[in-house]
């Protein structure tokens, strides 16, 4: 099968070169592909009347390179370096609206399992690529279900780190969903609480107030999530993070996903339950707004959110 779903790109930097992207191949024994030891990122850039601009870049660079230092293949760039290079190609494969893939992995170096006699080679992608989660999931919202898997206990896997190992678990939730009809999960934590979408963080609206699962071990510190909770706080809303009970998910009057893929997504239904009225909810809306003028750099930019190509 070849590309499904996002336009290829022509060129991807792999230490300091370019290599033309079906060029651009592991070993079958790179450590990475046997053992999930990889570490990435996953970031949007919009295009603005000034042209392309980067959404949280510096934030997500920084992720990078924390989830390198906690599986010890911290890559040979500095984190301006790794920033400027993001930039660079961009510019490279011209592209305009587009996600950006840096990944660090462990390379082919030992068939073994421990990745310190493995290289660690550095990459950066980036291809044009559309709504996530379907043309119409922006404003109509989308129809997910409570996942039978649940997310990783603290100190099993390191949540926090963006890991492309950890993403079997996504994928396993993922398939369930879309098997049984929905368009993505929601997973609890080993507690039973609520913690995140398979990649996506989760947000709630009850009596007027904005809710997010409280950040215990078990899901990513989403970028968006961030950025979202302080445009909520400016446009006047209360926000607060909380132990969240699987059954608040059925009674709530809104909901929706955050992510750099997901970016704000209304939730109109969980398990077939609907969400309020089964729509998008005017909360989530205004919020959405704000995310979408602040990323397409149509409103002012208070927190320096942006970096322009
Ligand atoms: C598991 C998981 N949770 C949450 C998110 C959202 O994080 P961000 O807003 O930084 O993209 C992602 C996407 O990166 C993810 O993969």
């Amino acid at each position: 099968m070849g590309a499904v779903g996002f336009q290829e790109a022509d060129w991807i930097w792999k230490d300091g070169e370019y290599v033309g992207w079906h060029d651009c191949n592991v070993h079958l024994l790179a450590t990475a592909v046997q053992f999930g030891t990889s570490v990435f990122e996953g970031i949007r850039a919009y295009e603005t009347s000034e042209g392309p601009a980067v959404f949280r870049l510096r934030e997500h660079i920084d992720r990078l390179i924390d989830s390198a230092t906690v599986y010890r293949m911290l890559p040979d760039y500095s984190a301006d370096e790794l920033v400027d290079t993001c930039l660079e190609v961009i510019r490279k494969n011209e592209l305009r609206n587009c996600y950006i893939r840096p990944m660090i992995i462990r390379g082919y170096g030992t068939p073994g399992l421990n990745p310190i006699l493995s290289p660690i080679d550095t990459y950066v992608a980036a291809w044009g690529w559309g709504t996530y989660l379907g043309a119409e999931a922006l404003e109509v919202g989308v129809d997910v279900c409570v996942s039978s898997w649940q997310r990783m206990a603290p100190n099993t896997f390191p949540a926090r780190a963006k890991a492309g190992g950890h993403y079997v678990n996504a994928q396993l939730m993922k398939m369930e969903a879309v098997q049984n009809g929905y368009v993505d999960a929601i997973a609890l934590g080993p507690g039973g609480l609520v913690s995140e979408g398979s990649g996506m963080n989760l947000f709630l609206v009850d009596e007027g107030k904005v809710i997010s699962p409280v950040l215990d071990g078990t899901s990513l510190v989403g970028i968006t999530r961030g950025a979202v909770i302080q445009m909520a706080r400016d446009l006047g809303y209360e926000v607060e993070e909380r132990p969240v009970p699987r059954e608040a998910l059925y009674t709530v009057d809104e909901m929706f996903f955050t992510g750099t893929a997901a970016e704000v997504t209304p939730v109109r239904s969980v398990d077939r339950i609907e969400i309020g009225d089964g729509k998008a909810g005017p909360i989530t809306l205004d919020i959405q707004k704000r995310f979408l003028a602040t990323v397409k750099g149509e409103t002012d930019d208070p927190h320096g959110y942006l970096t322009y190509v």
